[in-house]
């Protein structure tokens, strides 16, 4: 199924959605009508059964230019504060609502990410970027601080040296620097980006929906914890899942203890039978 003709796309295919920026002329940036349309987009697919995993990617050279300084900033700015701040709201709205997304969520950073970008690619589960992909804060270049979250991304993501040089200078790096400074997962010759991200997809898609959807929440929510803070959010986000699906954890078990059909160590259990 495909949509097209708009400033963000999607298409939906082996359960995987394919959300696209569709500016590509002007760079995937993100003007207030592609962050409405974005959030249109992910209310549409959240809960959709054929869905299973979502991926962020960019059509043409940009994943995303980061945010459209014409339509975004300088337009709304003109409107006065009002404007401004309805802007932003739908900005962050979306990128709050991947965050948080029911589906896990990969990155999949085919060219130039900046600034603003760094917004979703933090929302997204997972990243995986083109060597060839080149990452830059470039606030500093054009005279404003790295806002909309992107100095909380990198601060969050690389360590303290790397995120000051990054906000500092607005020197780029390419896709491979973005792995080894782990703002993306792992980097990958262009050529080799979409077939390594379907290979991640389907590894996702084998796994529990609920469980993913519990521990991906999981991973972000303890990282501000105190340990036993922790250790009882994730007793509660168990019991949660376990009220939303209480039999897949049973039938896991069941699989390796009695079947003896999979290793849990090496792969998953198969979730299509019910015991
Ligand atoms: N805001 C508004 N317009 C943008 C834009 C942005 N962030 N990024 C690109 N564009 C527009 C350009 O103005 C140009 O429009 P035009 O065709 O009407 O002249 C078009 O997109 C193509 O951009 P161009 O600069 O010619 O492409 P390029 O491939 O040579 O360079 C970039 C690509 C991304 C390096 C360059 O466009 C750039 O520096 N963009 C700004 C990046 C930025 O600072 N983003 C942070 C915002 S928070």
């Amino acid at each position: 199924m495909t949509e097209t003709n708009d400033t963000a796309t999607y298409r939906v295919e082996n359960r995987i959605a394919w959300v696209s920026f569709n500016r590509p002329e002007k760079r995937n940036c993100m003007s207030p009508r592609l962050n409405q349309r974005m959030y249109e987009i992910l209310h549409e697919l959240e809960y959709r059964d054929d869905v299973g995993v979502l991926v962020l990617t960019g059509e043409g050279s940009a994943w995303s230019a980061g945010m459209d300084l014409k339509e975004y900033f300088r337009e709304t700015e003109a409107k006065g504060m009002g404007a401004t701040r309805q802007a932003q709201r739908e900005a962050y709205s979306w990128w709050r609502r991947l965050r948080w997304y029911q589906k896990p969520t990969i990155a999949m950073v085919n060219g130039w990410c900046f600034g603003g970008g760094y917004g979703p690619l933090y929302s997204c589960d997972l990243a995986i970027a083109a060597d060839e992909a080149q990452f830059g804060l470039s606030e500093i270049n054009w005279g404003i601080l790295p806002g909309g979250g992107a100095t909380k991304v990198v601060v969050d993501l690389v360590p303290m040296r790397d995120a000051m040089y990054h906000a500092l200078t607005g020197e780029m790096i390419d896709g491979k620097k973005a792995a080894e400074w782990r703002l993306v997962n792992e980097s990958v010759p262009l050529a080799q980006l979409q077939a390594r991200v379907v290979a991640l997809a389907n590894v996702l898609l084998e796994k529990n929906p609920v469980t993913l959807k519990a521990a991906k929440d999981a991973v972000r929510r303890v990282k501000e914890m105190t340990y036993d803070n922790a250790e009882d959010y994730l007793i509660r986000a168990q019991e949660a899942a376990n009220s939303y699906d209480n039999d897949g954890r049973k039938e896991g078990i069941r699989q390796f203890i009695d079947e003896k059909s999979y290793k849990p160590g090496l792969g998953a259990y198969d979730k299509s039978r019910k015991g």
